[in-house]
């Protein structure tokens, strides 16, 4: 039976012994990769085991996840099924009385989600104690204008997005002080969890700001799960060795933390699913059916970006999305992908992207080829957009934000 990854217990390297590359674990038959889920179990628990089946779908029902760990389980763990993300403003007062007021909301939150993920029964509210233990992962982040305003030692790249050509972006809908994302096996526990956190930040004296609900695709356990387009997304999401240069901070404080990219994208889904199959493949630059680069055979196939048919044309086009997103472009870095689908009326459905980067930059890199000939273009448009400094994880005994305050 497939085990559970804790929530990471160390972030030293020498805890994950042998990682190799990606092609070599995925040699040695290890489950890397397969799936978002997959690879952010794998972050988590530098667990090598061949077979092993952490999915976007989730390990299996009983399984505890712990809210207490070195990094916040919302980034580390698989992917479960369903999504609110919420954020708050902390509205201004003095430093001092602000820099107490996050730190009552963190120590609260802290309070609240360690209480609804606890193993023996004991979270505090009774409709949470129905089935066994909940099935819960969680974030927490600190917006940018926060950080500043507070004077918080965060990552020196923190900042708000630039503007990007095409964007439509709603301020309602997006940036906030203090950003909160439940994942949960259902929509109950993310109903009542969001309940008592948005309690526990307004007697700090945080307000509400926005609030976005999301959802997975049925996924079998080790697979990538599908965005509305069809096609599977996250599969060229990074390995640990990728990921603590380009996701987790450098060596010091900040080794632990990242920084959420989230941007709400509508996608016109009836027009892209009225493309011929072969278009909406040369657009993504794979194939919807299996996920494979249109140079490859298999869904982890490394995209070949020189091939070319005997014409000349590029046989993954020039503005295929694989082609202007991938690394290649950009030294190398790649961002953790955790996206989840919505659906918000007739109309208004989409993808929201949630991406974890050591520095906001090498979104804003991407996006700017992306905005400036992505194929995607005509079926897509950026309607919210937050930036959040995801806090270290809290281990046993201490709360989310203790660092903040030494
Ligand atoms: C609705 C909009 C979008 C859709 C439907 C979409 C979908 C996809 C799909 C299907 C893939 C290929 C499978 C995979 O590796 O996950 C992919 C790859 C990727 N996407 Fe997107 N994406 C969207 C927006 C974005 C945005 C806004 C960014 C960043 C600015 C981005 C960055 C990437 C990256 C970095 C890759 C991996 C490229 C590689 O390493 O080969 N995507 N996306």
């Amino acid at each position: 039976m497939p085990t559970e990854p804790e929530n990471a217990s160390s972030s030293n390297p020498s805890a994950a012994p042998g990682l190799g590359r990606r092609r070599a674990l995925l040699a040695a038959g290890a489950v890397l990769a397969a799936g978002v889920g997959a690879a952010a179990g794998e972050l988590a628990a530098g667990d090598r085991t061949p077979g092993r089946t952490a999915a976007a779908g989730g390990p299996p029902p009983e399984a505890p996840i712990p809210f207490h760990g070195v990094r916040q389980s919302g980034v580390t763990a698989p992917q479960l099924p369903a999504t609110k993300l919420v954020a708050f403003d902390l509205p201004p007062s003095s430093a001092a009385a602000d820099r107490e007021a996050l730190r009552t909301l963190l120590a609260a939150w802290t309070r609240t989600l360690a209480a609804a993920t606890a193993v023996d029964g004991a979270s505090t509210d009774p409709r949470l104690r129905a089935g066994g233990a909940t099935r819960l992962t969680s974030l927490v982040g600190l917006g940018p204008a926060l950080a500043a305003r507070l004077g918080l030692v965060v990552p020196a790249g923190l900042a708000e997005l630039p503007p990007f050509p095409g964007d439509r972006l709603d301020p309602a809908r997006g940036g906030g002080d203090v950003l909160l994302q439940l994942c949960a096996a259902d929509h109950w526990t993310l109903a009542v969890v969001n309940e008592l956190a948005t309690t526990a930040a307004q007697a700090a004296g945080a307000t509400p700001r926005w609030s976005q609900s999301g959802f997975l695709p049925g996924t079998e356990p080790g697979a990538t799960p599908r965005n509305l387009f069809g096609f599977k997304d996250g599969t060229a999401n990074p390995d640990e060795d990728a990921a603590r240069q380009w996701v987790w901070g450098p060596p010091g404080p900040h080794q632990d933390a990242t920084v959420l990219v989230y941007r709400r994208i509508r996608m016109d889904t009836a027009a892209f699913a009225a493309l011929p199959e072969e278009k909406q493949n040369f657009a993504m630059g794979r194939r919807a059916g299996d996920g494979a680069p249109l140079t490859g055979a298999a869904e982890h196939d490394e995209p070949d970006l020189y091939a070319k048919h005997p014409d000349g044309a590029y046989v993954i086009p020039a503005a295929a999305h694989v082609r202007l997103a991938g690394p290649r472009l950009d030294g190398g870095a790649r961002m953790l992908r955790r996206g989840y689908s919505y659906d918000d009326a007739p109309g208004d459905r989409g993808l929201l992207f949630c991406a974890f980067v050591r520095d906001p930059g090498q979104f804003s890199r991407v996006q700017d080829r992306l905005a400036a000939r992505d194929a995607l273009n005509p079926f897509v448009e950026h309607t919210a957009s937050a930036v959040a400094y995801v806090l270290p994880g809290a281990p046993e005994g201490t709360a989310l934000g203790d660092h903040l305050w030494s």
